[in-house]
């Protein structure tokens, strides 16, 4: 449970028998774990290298200790530093959440100026940039754009590069935060042909990337209110995931301690594919595909025979509805009072009702997860499907920030370096 550990402290032991050997050992546990290393000292012989755990896609491995997010899976709980989900999407806004992620706690008045004063100053880009984007073809998928880039950013601030200045890393995360918005725009409008749109800093976060995507020839943009209000919702529930795939890839490229820009485009790599990221663009594939709601029997029925997934279902870590899922559902009715109620919407629906009931989902404790609706609202906001997972990545930029910036202020993080098991052949000679 949350706020209830003591970091160290012990909860008891494990008594373990090598049958191998009928030796025994005693091992502490603390926090509900213990340590793998703990293990090493169970041999057979001295010169062993002693026993390791095998855990492939880290299953049952805990690779850090972390105070930002915690997740009650089996009971749909998220909490970011103790609060609630549905209260900070009910009460805040998407940088009051960031803040709150990075530091801890929710910034006063004050703090809150200088944050998003300090965001604001930081949403331009290099016009190198810009040329850099132009390069790219005129079809290239925007995360690809977004991924380069964000690497590139690198060679435009190479102090960067001295992660372990906590002064170098505040700037960065400045940075970052500030610019992947208009990244992420201008490489939406390369794919139009269309002329960027620089950033207006008068408007908030979430209204001067809106201004940036789609603003053409009025002399200011003005976004309709619930359509921000829902954006602000939306990154608000993708800041941060504990140790998902891209976040974990963000710590263990950032515990080589490469710069933020380099382990950040290797992150938002992870999040492009379709089972994390990438999921909210191939639900809107799949409902596509399938059409009519009429047609939902028969899709769910070729998923069960192993002829593909349901995306937007399942989850490692819930194994009931995803609590980000239930407030984007919600929010899709407010969206859709705007902007015309997308037909997808019915099939969906169908697929979630009839999934909900089957055997086959029920058993594997298969519901809805953050991506089933989202791209339905994006959808009815006129972004492409191809933005989606840019979409993700520019809240989720916060929590990889949040996360690097834990892994390399945590004494106990070193180089990830995970171990293996060495099936192949033994040492053999080449018979030439
Ligand atoms: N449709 C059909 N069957 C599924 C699905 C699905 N979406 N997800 C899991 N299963 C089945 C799977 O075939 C397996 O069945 P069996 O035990 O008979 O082999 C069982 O459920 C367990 O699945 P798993 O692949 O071992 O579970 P995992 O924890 O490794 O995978 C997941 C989690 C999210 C990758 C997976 O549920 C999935 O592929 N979902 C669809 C993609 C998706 O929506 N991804 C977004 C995740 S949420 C946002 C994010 O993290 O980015």
């Amino acid at each position: 449970m949350p706020g209830t550990e003591t970091p160290g402290s012990s909860d008891g032991s494990l008594k373990i028998t090598d049958t191998r050997t009928g030796r025994n050992y005693e091992v502490p546990i603390a926090n509900e774990s213990i340590r793998a290393m703990d293990l090493r000292q169970i041999k057979v012989h001295d010169d062993d290298f002693g026993l390791m755990t095998y855990d492939p896609a880290f299953m049952n491995t805990a690779l850090t200790k972390s105070r930002i997010t915690y997740i009650d899976g089996d009971r749909g709980i998220l909490l970011y530093r103790g609060y609630p989900i549905e209260q900070l999407a009910a009460k805040c806004t998407y940088l009051e959440v960031a803040f709150l992620t990075l530091y801890g706690e929710l910034p006063i008045k004050d703090e809150l100026e200088k944050w998003t004063a300090q965001i604001r100053l930081h949403t331009y880009v290099h016009e190198n940039v810009k040329h850099l984007i132009e390069s790219f073809r005129y079809d290239a998928h925007p995360m690809g754009i977004f991924v380069s880039i964000l690497a590139a950013l690198s060679t435009f601030y190479p102090e960067a590069k001295h992660v372990m200045d906590p002064d170098v890393r505040q700037k960065q995360i400045w940075r970052l935060i500030g610019k992947v918005p208009t990244i992420a725009a201008f490489a939406y409008r390369h794919s139009l042909g269309m002329p960027y749109v620089y950033p207006d800093n008068d408007l908030t976060y979430t209204e001067n990337f809106l201004s940036m995507m789609y603003r053409v020839a009025e002399p200011k943009y003005k976004p309709n209110p619930v359509l921000t209000e829902a954006l602000e919702v939306l990154y608000i529930l993708h800041v941060d995931h504990e140790q998902n795939c891209s976040t974990s890839a963000m710590r263990s490229i950032g515990s080589s301690l490469s710069d933020p820009y380099c382990s950040a485009s290797g992150a938002a790599a992870a999040l492009y594919g379709p089972l994390h990221g990438g999921a909210n663009e191939q639900v809107l594939r799949m409902l596509d595909e399938i059409g009519t709601k009429d047609r939902v029997p028969g899709f769910i029925k070729d998923v069960k025979e192993g002829k593909g997934r349901l995306m937007g279902f399942g989850h490692r870590v819930y194994k009931n509805y995803d609590p980000r899922a239930k407030i984007i559902k919600e929010m899709a009715y407010k969206v859709f009072d705007v902007t015309g109620k997308d037909p997808k919407l019915e099939i969906a629906l169908e697929l979630e009702r009839i999934a909900l009931q089957d055997e086959y989902f029920v058993k594997r404790k298969l519901y809805p997860n953050v991506d089933f609706y989202s791209g339905l609202i994006y959808k009815a906001m006129k972004f492409p499907v191809e933005m989606f997972p840019v979409l993700f990545a520019i809240p989720r930029m916060t929590g990889w920030l949040a996360q690097w910036q834990e892994m390399l202020t945590d004494s106990e993080q070193k180089i990830a370096r995970p171990r293996q098991l060495y099936l192949g052949p033994q040492r053999r000679d080449l018979a030439r």
